[in-house]
């Protein structure tokens, strides 16, 4: 069987864990997908740089147009972030008839209904799982596992770095700027920090969450956005002295014909399973009309776990294209009509 070639754009924390994933599980995804994947070409800034995995010398490169126009690459691995080149070579990837997989949340929550109407057009798959929660399939989870509900709430814990931060600064009374730098050094946070702490990530996720949970168009104008910066280690003991943890927490809310979508450093019960979700990791809470309460948890940033939510898009759309669905099956794209917000 043919291999299907794919090309990637970025090898840092995320891109890293894709390849050892798809090294390590080859045999594994040549059973489910039917057709081995190879990794034939990868973008970076610097094809100098040390890399924590090593790949034969002509697969590194410094110029898109090999990525992307390469004859012979059937899917692209977008994992280098950012909203300008990003969206520029994704447009250009789904125009060159190739398969899309991304992690980009800002991209996916601003330009997310641009890059699905381009790729139905071109009859190619965007998937974007790891773009929430990291680890935790939550995105296939709203919208398959729920298609048979009405979603009510949505309560999630979705930013790993500002969680590590505030269960170290609760836990160890750490200091802000300490935790902050750890979990730069441990891959979790942002290329610029400032998108973790001020709660745009968060934002963004939530944004996401709330167009696929509620079969609508939700934009960045319609979240209201607090971050952590000015929670102060008393401010979290103080809580902890009445039965409250603080936790950086999205909620999106259906209210009728409207939903309200907020992102801001709460005072959670201790007794809340929230309360409990601790470090890196991530949980979404999901109040269906007729399942009632669930949670999913899991880790929700860094190297390993991320990239499991990538190469699970990746054997999707891999197996789209065996069975000649592509752009077909509509996975986790929805625009639909607009339900008015708190901000409108
Ligand atoms: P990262 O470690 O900063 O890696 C970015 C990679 O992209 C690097 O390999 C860099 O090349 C390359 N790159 C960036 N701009 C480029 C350009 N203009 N031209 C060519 N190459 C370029 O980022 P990351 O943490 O892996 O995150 C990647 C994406 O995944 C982001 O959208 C992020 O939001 C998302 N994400 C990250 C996590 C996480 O835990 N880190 C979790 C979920 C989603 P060099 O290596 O040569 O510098
Ligand atoms: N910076 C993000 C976080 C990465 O800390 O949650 C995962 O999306």
């Amino acid at each position: 069987m043919k291999p299907i070639k794919v090309g990637m754009l970025g090898l840092g924390t995320v891109g890293t864990g894709v390849i050892r994933i798809v090294e390590g599980h080859q045999d594994d995804l040549q059973r489910k997908i039917g057709s081995a994947v190879e990794i034939v070409k990868v973008l970076v800034k610097d094809k100098n740089k040390p890399r924590d995995v090593s790949l034969p010398e002509e697969v590194l490169t410094e110029d898109p147009y090999e990525v992307l126009h390469h004859p012979e690459i059937d899917v692209i691995i977008e994992v280098m972030g950012g909203t300008g080149h990003a969206k520029t070579w994704m447009m250009e990837a789904l125009r060159q008839g190739k398969q899309v997989v991304t992690a980009n949340k800002d991209l996916m929550a601003t330009s997310g209904s641009e890059l699905i109407e381009e790729a139905r057009k071109q009859q190619c798959d965007v998937l974007y799982e790891a773009s929430v929660a990291g680890g935790i399939p939550i995105l296939r989870t709203i919208v398959e596992g729920f298609s048979s509900d009405r979603i009510q709430k949505m309560m999630g814990i979705v930013n790993g770095t500002t969680n590590y931060i505030l269960t170290k600064m609760s836990q160890e009374g750490a200091s802000y700027d300490d935790v902050l730098a750890e979990a730069q050094a441990l891959g979790y946070a942002e290329a610029d920090p400032t998108s973790d702490v001020e709660g745009l990530d968060a934002a963004y996720k939530m944004a996401i969450l709330g167009t696929l949970g509620f079969h609508t168009n939700v934009s960045m104008d319609d979240v209201t956005v607090k971050g952590i910066t000015s929670v102060t280690k008393e401010d979290i003991q103080y809580g902890k002295r009445l039965g409250y943890e603080v936790k950086l927490l999205g909620i999106a809310e259906r209210q009728d014909d409207s939903i309200s979508l907020t992102v801001q450093p709460t005072m959670v019960k201790a007794t809340h399973p929230l309360a409990s979700v601790n470090g890196v990791f991530n949980a979404v809470y999901v109040y269906g009309e007729a399942v009632g309460e669930t949670m999913f948890y899991g880790p929700g940033a860094g190297e390993m776990p991320t990239a499991t939510s990538v190469v699970a898009d990746l054997v999707a759309v891999c197996k789209n294209i065996k069975l000649g669905v592509s752009g077909k099956t509509g996975a986790v794209a929805y625009k639909e009509k607009k339900l008015k917000t708190d901000q409108q």
